[in-house]
């Protein structure tokens, strides 16, 4: 059962310098779409990555996306295995970690699978001017946490590290690992290539442009290349911290 927000849970998060060990998973076309122009949610794994991802998931503490995902895919964001679930619950955890959410906007469907599947905690933290409107708009679903105007996302970090994450999986959209990767906020990327190109620049790209700590003159480092079936998995260990996680 999810917990209301108080009073005093709805109050600008502090910055620490504490964060979580944050894991950036994206699958992408060829070309590098992360999906399609088309209403409907272009798949790009498949059913083995998919239970890669649903492993990673289950080692983390929380997921997070953007609020743009949370419309564009309505992804439910649990565990699908029963025997990762077990395993979770064995070792004291919930069964699926927690769900987190960034908005500036607020404009949340509660009727959204992120907030009405599972009983996993949902944090959404949220640009200040529209924590009231979206806390009455969620009534209970999730707890709504004012990060400030505009929310920065080492001050989310800093928020979900004195809430017990220690390790962070973040999955989209665009926007959002951008800023991690921008930031220089990102341990380690899991980027999956999909078999196939979009071929269409209306749809949405891994990362738009901006500046990166990762460059001509700076290249992340490669930690693990793996083929999944039809699918390529790549991961880059992007901070030190990376091999210790
Ligand atoms: N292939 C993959 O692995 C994968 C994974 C996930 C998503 N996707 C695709 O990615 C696309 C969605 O990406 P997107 O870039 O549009 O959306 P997104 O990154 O999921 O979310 C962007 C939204 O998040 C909120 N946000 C982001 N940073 C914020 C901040 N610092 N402070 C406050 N709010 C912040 C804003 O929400 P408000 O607008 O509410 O203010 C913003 O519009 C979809 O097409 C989806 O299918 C693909």
């Amino acid at each position: 059962m999810d917990t209301a927000p108080t009073p005093a849970e709805v109050t600008a998060v502090p910055a620490s310098t504490g964060r979580p060990y944050v894991l950036l998973s994206c699958a992408t076309s060829i070309d590098g779409y992360i999906d399609d122009a088309t209403e409907q949610r272009l798949l790009l794994s498949n059913d083995e990555d998919l239970a890669r991802i649903d492993a990673v998931r289950a080692g983390c503490d929380a997921i997070l996306v953007g609020a743009g995902t949370v419309r564009c895919d309505d992804p439910r964001l649990v565990i699908r295995s029963e025997g990762l679930r077990r395993t979770r619950v064995a070792r004291g955890l919930a069964p699926s970690p927690m769900k987190v959410t960034l908005t500036a906007r607020g404009d949340l469907d509660p009727a959204a699978r992120f907030f009405t599947v599972g009983d996993a905690e949902k944090l959404v933290y949220c640009a200040s001017p529209a924590v009231d409107k979206t806390t009455e708009l969620l009534d209970g679903l999730a707890t709504v946490i004012d990060a400030g105007d505009p929310p920065a996302p080492d001050v989310v970090l800093a928020d979900l590290a004195a809430r017990g994450v220690r390790r962070l999986m973040v999955e989209g959209g665009g926007t959002v690992h951008a800023q991690f990767l921008g930031a220089g906020l990102a341990d380690e990327l899991h980027l999956v290539v999909a078999p196939f190109f979009v071929g269409d620049c209306r749809a949405p790209r891994f990362v738009g442009d901006g500046r990166f700590p990762w460059h001509p003159g700076r290249r992340a480092r490669v930690a693990e290349v793996r083929q999944i079936g039809d699918v390529v998995l790549v991961r880059y260990a992007l901070s030190e911290r990376c091999d210790a996680g």
